[in-house]
C-alpha cells in the first residue's frame, strides 16, 4: 500500500516563502496557492467538492486536498519586508546569465527537482490536433521575485515546456510579435492562485516553438516555473 500525504519541503522553502510538496494527498490540509502537479483531477475538499484540472492551481485558506497525485503548497504568511526573500539564497538572474539586462532586479531561488513524469506535449498544451504520443519528463520548479513594474526579459526560446503559477502579486505574461518589444499583441493576466496556460506550440516531444514573451510585473511578484524537461527515449 502506497503512504498517503507524504510530505515533504521544496528547495525554496525559506523564511519568508513556506513551500512544500505532497504526493499521494488524501484529506491533506493546506494553506496557500495549491498547484496540482499531475496530469490527474485533484479534489478539493469541501459539501461540494472542487476539481482542479492537471496542471492548474486554486488558493486553500485552511482547506484540504481531499485528494491529489502529487501538489505544491506555496505560501506567503507575511508579507512584509518580502523584497528580502532574496536574501534568504536566492541569486539575481544576471549572475546566470551574461547577456542579461545588468540593471534588471529579477531574482530565481533554489530549484527543485521534483522528479520524473509523463505526459503526452500536445494534450498539455491543449493542442487541438494532438499526436498520440508520450514522454517523459524532468519536473523542476523555481521561484522568482521582481518589484512592481519589472520587464523580466524578452525571450522565445527554451528546450522545454513552461508554465507559472503565480504566488504574490498581480502580473502579465506579455506577447509580441517581434524581439524588440514594440508589437504586443497578447496579454495573459496573473494573479496570486492562477496557473496560465501554455503558450507553446509544440512541433516534437522535444521540439516547442514558443512566441517573443516576457514577464511584466504590476507589483511586488513571485511566481514559480513549472518546467518539463525532455529525457531522452
Ligand atoms: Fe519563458
Amino acid at each position: 500500500m502506497t503512504a498517503t500525504n507524504r510530505r515533504r519541503p521544496l528547495a525554496f522553502d525559506g523564511r519568508l516563502v513556506r513551500a512544500e510538496l505532497v504526493e499521494n494527498a488524501a484529506g491533506c490540509p493546506a494553506t496557500g496557492v495549491v498547484t496540482n502537479l499531475s496530469d490527474e483531477a485533484m479534489i478539493v475538499a469541501g459539501a461540494v467538492p472542487g476539481v482542479v484540472p492537471p496542471w492548474k492551481s486554486t488558493i486553500l485558506r485552511g482547506g484540504r486536498i481531499a485528494r491529489a497525485a502529487r501538489a505544491s503548497i506555496v505560501d506567503v504568511p507575511v508579507d512584509a519586508n518580502l523584497g528580502g526573500v532574496v536574501l534568504d539564497g536566492w541569486d539575481w538572474f544576471g549572475n546566470r546569465m551574461a547577456a542579461f539586462p545588468r540593471t534588471t532586479p529579477l531574482y530565481i531561488s533554489p530549484r527543485d527537482v521534483v522528479g520524473e513524469v509523463e505526459i503526452n506535449p500536445w494534450a498539455f498544451a491543449n493542442d487541438p490536433e494532438p499526436r498520440a504520443e508520450r514522454a517523459r519528463f524532468r519536473l523542476e520548479l523555481n521561484l522568482w521575485w521582481a518589484p512592481p513594474r519589472t520587464d523580466a526579459g524578452l525571450h522565445h526560446r527554451h528546450d522545454f515546456l513552461e508554465i507559472h503559477t503565480q504566488i504574490f502579486g498581480r502580473g502579465r505574461i506579455q506577447i509580441f510579435a517581434d524581439g524588440e518589444g514594440r508589437d504586443l499583441y497578447r496579454e495573459i493576466s496573473t494573479a496570486p492562485g492562477d496557473t496560465h496556460d501554455p503558450i507553446a506550440r509544440v512541433e516534437g516531444v522535444r521540439d516547442f516553438r514558443y512566441p517573443w514573451h516576457r514577464g511584466w510585473t504590476d507589483e511586488d511578484c513571485i511566481w514559480m516555473a513549472i518546467e518539463f524537461h525532455p529525457l531522452a527515449a
